[in-house]
């Protein structure tokens, strides 16, 4: 393999590469207990990557809330410049600080990320503002958070979980702050899928303070494997975004004007 195969275009060696962290978001297992938003997650961001800036290279992308950075692996041939946000530092941050006031000029950045951050911050609508205005035009932002899940601050001791969404809360919410020439929001699962998943944090944790990981690992796959395949069918009528629906969790994905 010569030297340009093995370093991609933000010079990160393909050793590196396969090890970096995040994987569980990048490749989820049917035995984890996130896996039914995960893993729909993962391959809307990949089809948004290629269906939304197809052919661009040298991508200016900042990650907000970055954490590990996990899906930079996905970037890590089209991206000049990977940046990461988050409040707290740590390995990957690059700038510690708040989505609600980016450190950065406007129009600086071609693709922003924002994935499973919303629900924790404090001004939904000043961190879409914010996106907006660090976005050069014809950029996109890719943000996902819930529809439907447990309470869980980040970080834990904290009170910072603050909200949920629907479908056309989040439209509402992208509309009215931000320039966007589109906003399609994708839910990561509907009905069954969000029974399921709820179902799932039970018999995880349960299973957990029971000891018996073997059981736990089973039933979580079974019920990842049933709830996965009969989501796609039921209840037909009831899917996103008519009445009657029900979603885990959504992927916004908007073009700036
Ligand atoms: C659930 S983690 C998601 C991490 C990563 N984006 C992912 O998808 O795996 C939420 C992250 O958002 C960060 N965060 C929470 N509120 C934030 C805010 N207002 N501005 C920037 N980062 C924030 C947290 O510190 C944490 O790293």
């Amino acid at each position: 393999m010569s030297q340009d195969h093995a370093t991609s275009s933000l010079g990160i060696d393909q050793a590196t590469l396969l090890r970096w962290p995040g994987k569980e978001r990048r490749e989820p297992r049917r035995s984890d207990r996130h896996y039914l938003v995960l893993a729909p997650l993962v391959e809307q961001i990949r089809t948004a990557i290629d269906s939304e800036l197809p052919d661009v290279a040298g991508l200016r992308v900042l990650d907000i809330g970055c954490g590990v950075k996990p899906y930079l692996p996905l970037l890590a041939d089209r991206a000049g410049s990977y940046r990461g946000l988050d409040t707290r530092d740590g390995p990957f941050v690059d700038d510690v600080g708040f989505a609600e006031h980016l450190p950065y000029q406007d129009e600086s950045f071609d693709l922003v990320l924002c994935t499973q951050v919303l629900e924790h911050a404090e001004d939904p609508p000043s961190v879409v503002s914010e996106i907006s205005r660090v976005l050069s035009p014809g950029g996109v932002a890719l943000a996902s958070t819930h529809g439907v899940f447990l309470y869980h601050p980040d970080p834990p001791d904290s009170d910072r979980d603050y909200w949920r969404w629907t479908h056309s809360g989040l439209e509402r919410l992208f509309g009215e702050h931000g320039k966007w020439s589109s906003i399609e929001i994708s839910p990561n699962g509907n009905f069954v899928s969000c029974i399921g998943y709820l179902l799932v944090q039970f018999v995880d944790e349960a299973g957990d303070r029971s000891g018996f990981d073997v059981v736990r690992r089973a039933l979580t796959t079974t019920i990842n494997a049933g709830a996965e395949m009969l989501d796609r069918r039921y209840p037909s009528r009831a899917r996103v975004p008519r009445p009657g629906s029900l979603s885990p969790n959504y992927l916004v994905i908007c073009r700036k004007a």
